[in-house]
């Protein structure tokens, strides 16, 4: 009996082992789940900017005509060459006459997108309905261009 025990153990360990590797190996991230961070858990508003792009800024096409990029506190602290997971930039995208039009927002999430910077594209709209998501082509489309600073314009951690 005591064999079988010592199989099961390993049997078990092995499951819970491996169940916890995929785990820590890659994650996933919808829409919807983020926004609730965002908009409730950790409210953007209350996040900071980069150095140098502080408040509402003029933005370029596509961004709206001022736009506002606000960080979390890991990608604040970031050292590079890229940021840590966990970090997310959310930036407001205004009209010309100052209305909020869209959210854009950058997460960056453990194995989501290796050829991508792993990072997780989003637009909402700013009742927070989710527009567009996941690995978003037209996004990657011109952030790729900075992939020596980590797919983002807005700080540089090297100059390209
Ligand atoms: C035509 C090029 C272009 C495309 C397409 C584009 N961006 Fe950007 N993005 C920029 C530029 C340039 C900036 C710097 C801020 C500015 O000037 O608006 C920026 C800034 C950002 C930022 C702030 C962090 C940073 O990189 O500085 C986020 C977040 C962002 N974009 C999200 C998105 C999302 C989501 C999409 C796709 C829906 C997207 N972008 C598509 C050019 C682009």
């Amino acid at each position: 009996m005591k064999w079988l025990c010592l199989v099961m153990s390993v049997i078990v360990a092995f499951v819970i082992g491996y169940g916890c590797a995929e785990k820590e190996q890659s994650q996933t991230a919808t829409g919807t789940d983020l926004w609730k961070v965002i908009s409730q858990e950790k409210p953007y508003t209350e996040w900071g900017f980069f150095q140098g792009a502080e408040g509402v800024m003029e933005g370029k096409a596509p961004h709206g005509k001022f736009i506002r990029a606000f960080v979390n506190r890991v990608g604040l602290e970031a050292q590079g060459p890229n940021y840590p997971y966990g970090t997310i930039i959310g930036k407001e995208n205004f009209m010309p006459d100052t209305t909020l039009a869209k959210l854009t927002v950058m997460y960056k999430v453990k194995g989501f997108n290796p050829d991508g910077g792993d990072w997780f594209w989003a637009v909402y709209s700013p009742d927070g309905t989710v527009e567009m998501e996941g690995k978003i082509d037209n996004c990657l489309a011109c952030h790729r261009l900075r992939k020596a600073n980590d797919y983002v314009y807005l700080h540089s951690f090297k100059s390209e």
